[in-house]
Formats: C-alpha cells, structure tokens, sequence
C-alpha cells in the first residue's frame, strides 16, 4: 500500500512529510493510535478522526504484499515549479561552525515548509539549502501561479528574519508548465522543462526577489506588481526567454479586475439577469431592501454580471461598497469587511497608524457614527485606541457583537444620505464571522435603501433564501446561438471556419470562460482543435482532484465522449484495467467514423500521459469490437 496514495486521496497530503519522517509505512499505519498522530503533528481533531475512521476501513481491506509496492500512477499535469535557494550558503558554511550551520539550514528549511504548507504548494526536495517545490501536486488549485507568487515573496521576506547571527537572504525562480510526474522515476520528480527554467530564473534572481517565467506571469494578471527583466538567454535553454520580477501584491482588489479585465468583450445574453437585477435595484432605492443571490460554477460570469449592473447605473447617483472575500483569508475574521473600509479611507501601504486614524475618522464621519463605533473599528483595523473615541471595556463576545453593530450602522448611516448597492463577492471563501455579519445585514436592509448582491459558488448553500426580500439568481450556461456570438467576440475580426466555432461551442459547454480561453487558444496556435488552454488548466485539474475517486472514471469518459451509455458498470472500473470486459462498459453510441476520429482527436488533446492514452485507446477498441460483436458472430454462424 501507498502511504502517500493513502494520504492523497483522503484530501490530507500535508502530512505526508511528517509520515514520511515518522517512518510510518504501510506496515505501521493500521496500528497508529490518535496518540501517534497528534506526536506526528496532527494538531487538527478534524483530521485526526477522518484519519482514524480510514485506517480503522483499512482493516476490512485485502492486504497488500509489500513485495508489490504501488507506485503513484504518472500523470500529466500542470504546475507550477519553484525554486528556493539560501544566497551565499557556500562562504557562509565555510565561515561556520558545521553544527551552527546545520541549525541555520534547520530553521531555513522548516520556514520554507510552513510557508509552502500555508499556501497549499509540497516541498518536493530539499538539495542542501535549495529547496523544490510544486504548486498543482499532488492536489491543484484553480489558482497554483498565483499561490506560487504569493509564496515566493512571503519566502523572500521572512528568510531575511531567520536569526539576528547572521545575514540571510533568498533569492526564488518559477515557472509553470506541463510535467509529468509519478511512475516510473524516483518519487515525486518531474519531467518535463519546467523545472530546468525555474531553476536557471532562481539562479538569476538578485537576493530577496522572486523571478518569474513568461508562462507564471501570464497565469497571474495584474494580481502583482511586476517589473520586466526582458528577454534573457539561459544556459540549456533554446533561445532567449522572457522573465519578470514579482514586486508584490498590487493594488487591483477584484480578482475579476485582475484577471479578466483587459480587453473585455461585449456581454452575450443574460438580459433577463439583467433587467432582473434593475427591477430589484428599483424597488431598493425607494427603501424596499432587496437582496440577490448570484450563483453558479466559476467563469458563469456572476461577476460580469455585477461589473455590468456597475455600468447601467453609472449616472445614477448612489454609492456603492465592494467587498471581496478571498481564499487566502478564510481564517481572518471580518477580512472582507476590513480591505473595504482600508479601501474606502484611502490607506496608502506606508501610512503611520495616527495618518491611518485620521482617515478612518473622516470616512466614519460621513455616516455620522457615534464616538463609541469609531474606536470599535479603529480596533477591529488594529489602529491604536484614541481618546477622542476611547475602546469600551467590553468581554470578546460583546465586543464582537458591538463590532459588528458599528458595521452595521454605518451602512445605515450611508443609506440615510443615498441609495446604496453593497457588493459581496465570492461567499464560498467567506469567514466565519463575515458570514454572521451578512446573516444580520440581510435581515436589516428590508427597511433600507440598499440592493445587496451576493455572488457565489454552488457549493456555498446560501441560508437567506425563503426570505421575502431575497432573490436567488442561478446563472446558466449559455445557449449555443449565444456561445457561437461569444466565440465570435473573442475572435475580434478574425474569422473561423464554422467547423472550428461548433467544436469549442461543443466542448466549452456554455461555460463563457472556457469559451474565451479555448477561443483565443485556438488563434494562438493557429490549429482548429488545440488541447485545454493554460489558462484553464489548474481549475479543471483542481475539479477532477476533488473527484479523487472517481477520478480515472471522469478521465475515461473524458477521452470516450460524452454520447455514451453507462449501463452496466463494471464494479472494477474504478481500478481501470485494460480488459475489455471493464473498457466495454463504457459503450459509446459511436455509430459513424467521423465520430470514431472525433472520439481520437479528444484522447490525444487530453492532457494525459501516453500510458494513460493507451487505456484510453484501449477502451475505444474495445468498445468499438464490442459493438461489432454481433455482426462478427453472425458471420461466424453463417460461415
Ligand atoms: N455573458 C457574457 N458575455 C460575454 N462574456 C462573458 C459573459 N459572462 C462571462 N463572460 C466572461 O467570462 C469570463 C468569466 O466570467 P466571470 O469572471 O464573471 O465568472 P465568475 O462566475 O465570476 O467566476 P468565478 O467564480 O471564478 O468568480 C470573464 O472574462 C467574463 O468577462
Ligand atoms: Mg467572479
């Protein structure tokens, strides 16, 4: 049995490494106590328990020879490779003491692993004092690059801190490509350029920056600062590359802005959305509250939705209060809340805290709040108490709740001067206690003029609907009269050959990012039917890793289309084999050749390794002689 595997697919590979150190293998792991993992490390009760349950169903499992061990299946994927490195590590061990060495090193590599763990990325290797990272293995993130990024500067910053002894810097190179990993090399290395480019952009990296490839620069927008090295020639590497300096984070909030803003296309459809949205609006600003509930699957477009609303009521007067929730700061209360109010007060990043109050006390002026409502949200932005508006002496249930109060009369105080559209974005990522402030800012708009509109993914249940002033708005796919508009959009003056724009109308399924992606995939490399765009690459990866088990299953399927019967599965194929008794119960209704070659065009676009694309293939002959097995037989019989 696969120790990692094991980890894998019960969605806690964090603990891999301190397994692996703990020496726990397939041979321990049946007899590990709840003791054991909390002195391996396992802080969470959580993961303790999913931890017990599995291996407590370990014990109603064959057993694995350990003669035969599995090795994690290669796969092709995506990710994002990063190098960290301890500049001038060579004179510093000269210079040292060996032990004093060992414990810089020590404390070096357990700051990269708590910072790499914290932003979801695996600490691959450690090669002295460099160390190897993936962002997108084993488990992807719709957003890998920009995980990566935000590692690397959070590395450069906090190494410098290590020890007052001595002067340590980092210097960090990354870059994102296809790979393979798994199989047949040594665990958890890859194959494929992407390292060899981050590890040449590392090497060039001046101390404490992080140097980024022409591939991760595209992925993360304008979400960073960014400067341009230009095009460099690097050792090994064919041709001059482009590489740029990740600065910091910038000043873009909306990661809609960030990464879709550029060159937007005109909206396609979705006028009912729309007029449904102005209906609302029409009823708030005369104080009949009203909120909606935007949701759908990522790249629906909820956010265009509300970037267009934005745009109808531009001369209107009204304010507006944008709100944005992130999945970096799920575990930070009132997040959202307290960038919107930074935002609003005009925080620049090297504001003293006294010019912060100051500007925090004139924007709270404006909405007329009380002295007391002040110093609760001076605290709430960790600005120092004031005697103006000292903070009352308060126990931290009730000052949380007077917190969340001064929040709320301050919309309120907002509303009394105008008609006001909040904007809540992304409520899948929101904090705990965001959420029992919208639950009351819900409640209280009934009586004020105020739309709010909440957008959010399907796997956020929303608990406001049912209520009267509540409006749910599930965004559908588009049509295909409207996907072929879209395609066409994207496509600017150039023309496509109606063949190409039914193939991404039929494959994009009316989602309008893949349709954009896929679109301008298709103009840049010039050939009508091109694999998954780059751009798509972490998300779809990031759906099928939550899939874990059923995984190989979507996969298959993948590659088989999607016209296909699902009658009689075969319990097996989830263990996919090549016979054909388990491939044949994936029967596709592939009846003409044109679809046989469309059925072997999408295997070889799908981002699989070969060995991956053999069962795939495997699956389709047989399939194929399956359901040429009458006709067979009845030749036989007559022969
Ligand atoms: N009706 C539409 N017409 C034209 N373009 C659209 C339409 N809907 C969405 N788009 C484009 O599709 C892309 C994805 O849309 P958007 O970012 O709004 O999706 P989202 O639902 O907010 O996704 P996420 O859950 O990731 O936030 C954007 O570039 C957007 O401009
Ligand atoms: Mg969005």
């Amino acid at each position: 049995m696969d120790v990692p595997e094991w980890l894998r697919t019960l969605g806690l590979e964090q603990y891999e490494p301190a397994f692996r150190a703990n020496d726990v293998d397939a041979q321990v792991l049946p007899r590990l106590t709840a003791e054991d993992l909390i002195s391996i490390g396992v802080a969470s009760v959580g993961h303790r328990r999913l931890l017990l349950d599995a291996i407590a169903a370990l014990g109603t499992e064959a057993p694995v020879s350990r003669d035969t061990p599995m090795r994690p299946e290669a796969e092709r994927r995506q990710l994002t490779v990063m190098f960290c490195d301890l500049v001038g590590s060579t004179p510093l061990s000269a210079r040292l003491d060996p032990e004093d060495m060992r414990g810089i090193i020590g404390a070096y590599h357990r700051c990269v692993a708590e910072i790499v763990e914290g932003f979801g990325g695996f600490v691959a290797r450690y090669m002295g004092d460099g160390v190897l990272v993936y962002f997108g293995y084993p488990s992807a993130h719709e957003d890998d690059a920009e995980r990566a990024t935000r590692c690397g500067l959070a590395l450069v910053d906090r190494v410098p801190q290590l020890t007052q002894a001595e002067e340590l810097h980092a210097r960090v190179g990354m870059a994102t490509g296809l790979v393979v990993v798994g199989g047949e090399v040594v665990e958890h290395d890859v194959a494929g350029d992407t390292p060899n480019l981050a590890a040449r952009l590392q090497a060039l990296a001046e101390p404490d920056t992080v140097v980024l490839a022409a591939s991760t620069r595209r992925l993360t927008g304008e979400l960073f600062e960014y400067r341009d090295l230009g095009e460099i020639e690097l050792k090994g590497i064919d041709g001059p590359v482009s590489a740029w300096q990740a600065i910091r984070p910038s000043a873009v909030v909306s990661r809609f802005e960030a990464l879709r803003g550029s060159a937007l296309t005109s909206l396609v459809g979705r006028d009912e959305e729309i007029d449904l949205l102005l209906r609302r609006w029409a009823r708030a600003k005369v104080g009949d509250g009203q909120v909606v509930l935007i949701s759908g699957e990522p790249g629906i477009g909820k956010s265009r939705i509300v970037a267009v609303l934005a745009e109808r009521l531009r001369d209107e007067p009204h304010l507006r209060l944008r709100h944005f929730c992130s999945p970096y700061h799920q575990d930070s209360a009132l997040y959202p809340f307290i960038d919107q109010l930074g935002r609003a007060a005009g925080f620049s990043r090297d504001d003293p805290p006294q010019a912060k109050l100051e500007k925090l006390e004139a924007l709270l002026a404006r909405a007329a709040a009380t002295n007391e409502d002040v110093g609760l949200v001076a605290d709430l932005l960790s600005l120092p108490a004031s005697e103006r508006h000292p903070l009352p002496n308060l126990s931290p249930q009730r000052k949380k709740e007077q917190t969340l109060e001064a929040l709320i009369h301050q919309l309120e105080g907002l509303a009394r001067q105008q008609p006001v559209v909040v904007v809540f974005e992304d409520a899948h990522w929101i904090d705990p206690t965001s959420r029992e402030l919208l639950d009351l800012t819900v409640e209280r708009v009934r009586d004020l003029p105020v739309l709010l509109i909440v957008t959010l993914r399907p796997e956020f249940q929303p608990p406001w609907t049912g209520q009267p002033q509540v409006t749910m708005l599930a965004l559908s796919r588009l049509d295909r009269h409207d996907r072929a508009v879209l395609v066409e959009q994207v496509a600017g003056g150039k023309s496509l050959p109606s063949d190409v724009i039914e193939q991404i109308a039929d494959r994009t399924d009316g989602v309008p990012l893949f349709i954009e992606e896929l679109t301008k995939s298709v103009l840049e490399s010039g050939v009508p039917a091109v694999g998954i765009p780059t751009t798509l690459h972490d998300s779809l990866m990031a759906r099928l890793d939550r899939l874990s088990t059923v995984r190989r299953v979507a996969q298959i399927g993948a590659a088989i289309g999607r016209p296909m019967r699902f009658s009689a599965p075969s319990p097996a194929f989830p263990k996919m084999s090549c016979e054909p008794c388990s491939a044949g119960s994936l029967l596709p209704n592939w009846s003409s050749s044109a679809a046989t070659h469309r059925m072997r065009s999408t295997v070889s676009s799908t981002p699989w390794c070969r060995t991956q694309r053999m069962i795939a293939y495997c699956a389709m002959s047989a399939s194929n002689f399956m359901r040429r097995l009458p006709k067979l037989s009845k030749l036989i019989h007559q022969s």
